[in-house]
């Protein structure tokens, strides 16, 4: 173990007494989760989590409380926040088989496709508010499936029985809410999402008017109901409860039962127990402890493979900046990926994975998206890989000055691929307009009536950071 913790647990120990106290009290909306706990409320729960491993003594941890509780105010309902306090005896050797090497650190656990075996990765993004907010709702799992209306039929007739859910929505994009909302009724409600304009079915459902949730109750016989009230979480919830229970909610019992049972050890005690106690993989644990392995996290892009997501996405006059890795057409469609396309690829999921909490959307975009060409020929780009950074809300592109072919170093490396993101996150060099047409022109005043309606966690919250701020780019001035 690294021997600056070994130092913090030593030096927690000296000091003693604060341990059995943590941050946050019992009327935090921050949830206390412990070595015993951690796997019931968070390992295993649909929901994405953000995990704070901490020491109360901790002077970056003390700093952070305000914005980490904040957070959590504005996650109620759609994830997890929760900490786990390291300097407590009980929970040390679980904060060492977690990987902790430092106070605090944050750990964002998304739902993987076993329960109970999630992907854990680390955050390093800003502490401040709405960099975590943005960075967890980003992972929230989308179990809505978003339904055109081609499809509409079959995805009816999958499971006649099921009662679904549907919102009608302007946007191209499922919101952090409607997701959690989903996982809520996980094996309960089917959720889909009809965008205005698939004509036939807002035609079928009579709807007029967007955001619209409707509900059919049980099989797909009984009347729909239209959701009247307001789109927030509570009363969503409450009137889907009518069709199917939701998952029942793990920290409902934890709340009365374990917040009691803190250990009190004396100073020198731990002082002597500190060096063998030391937290680390070789530590022995009994069964009902042992935390779940962490999977090494692997960098990954997310992709655009429909041409409707590349323009719902990226190039709508309401998109901020997206940085779009176009790739290479290969012989076949699983027949890999040429060198240069592999690193560009590379490079940019180290970069997002970096750039975490920074708002700056990475994605790749296979060749067999038609709009890819398309795009390749309004901009003038060759057929090889390429990556742009493109803002359809400013109206400008930039390409990234590949190698040419005379030069043999490396074409995509990581350094130079960051060094040119930098220059786009700090505003620096110029940048070309994006060609008339490229850009679908949005209506505002509906996108802005349901942004507001959709999204509560996009009340604003201040930046609270303690550090970089003076880095950090904020997304709406790129
Ligand atoms: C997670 O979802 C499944 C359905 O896929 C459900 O059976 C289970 O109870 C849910 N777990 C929790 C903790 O809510």
């Amino acid at each position: 173990m690294p021997s600056h913790l070994h130092w913090t647990l030593l030096l927690s120990s000296l000091l003693g007494g604060a341990s059995a106290a943590g941050l946050y009290t019992k009327s935090s909306p921050v949830l206390q989760v412990d070595a015993k706990d951690y796997h019931s409320l968070i390992a295993k729960s649909n929901h994405t989590s953000i995990v704070e491993f901490y020491a109360p003594w901790c002077g970056h941890c003390q700093n952070l409380k305000p914005a980490y509780e904040k957070a959590a105010k504005s996650l109620e309902g759609l994830a997890n926040v929760a900490a786990v306090n390291c300097d407590d005896d009980d929970n040390k050797p679980f904060c060492g088989q977690m990987g902790v090497q430092g106070f605090p650190t944050l750990k964002i656990v998304v739902p993987g496709k076993k329960p109970g075996k999630p992907r854990v990765e680390d955050y390093q993004g800003q502490r401040s508010a709405k960099a975590i907010v943005d960075a967890v709702v980003d992972r929230i799992p989308n179990h809505v499936k978003r339904v055109t209306d081609k499809d509409y039929e079959s995805w009816v007739l999958e499971d006649d029985e099921s009662p679904k859910a549907i919102l009608f929505t302007e946007k191209g994009t499922t919101s952090g809410l409607l997701r959690s909302l989903a996982i809520d009724f996980l094996g309960g409600i089917k959720f889909a999402q009809v965008r205005s304009k698939e004509s036939e079915t807002v035609d079928k459902f009579g709807i007029t008017s967007f955001p619209t949730l409707v509900l059919l109750p049980s099989g797909n016989d009984a009347e729909p109901i239209v959701f009247e009230g307001e789109m927030k979480k509570a009363p969503m919830l409450e009137f889907l409860s009518q069709a199917a229970q939701p998952n029942p909610d793990p920290r409902k019992n934890k709340a009365v039962s374990s917040q009691k049972k803190k250990t009190a050890s004396s100073p020198t005690k731990k002082f002597q127990d500190a060096p063998t106690e030391s937290p680390g993989p070789e530590v022995e644990v009994s069964p009902e402890e042992k935390p779940v392995a962490v999977p090494i996290k692997v960098p990954s892009v997310d992709q655009l493979s429909t041409p409707e997501d590349l323009q719902a996405i990226c190039l709508t006059s309401k998109s901020g900046t997206c940085i779009l890795t176009l790739l290479p057409e290969t012989e076949s469609p699983d027949s890999e990926l040429p060198a240069p396309a592999k690193e560009a690829l590379s490079a940019v999921s180290e970069l997002s994975h970096k750039l975490t909490g920074h708002h700056l959307p990475f994605y790749s975009v296979p060749a067999i998206n038609s709009h890819s060409k398309i795009l390749r020929n309004e901009l003038g780009l060759s057929e090889a890989t390429e990556i742009i950074a493109v803002n359809g809300r400013r109206g400008w592109w930039r390409q990234f000055p590949s190698a040419s072919s005379s030069d043999d170093k490396t074409e995509f490396s990581l350094h130079s691929v960051e060094s040119w993101v930098d220059a786009i996150r700090l505003g620096e060099g110029s940048k070309t307009k994006l060609p008339d047409g490229v850009v679908l022109v949005s209506d505002e005043k509906n996108e802005e009536k349901e942004a507001e309606a959709e999204i509560e966690v996009e009340t604003p919250v201040e930046e609270t950071g303690e550090n970089g701020d003076t880095k950090e780019v904020p997304h709406d001035e790129l």
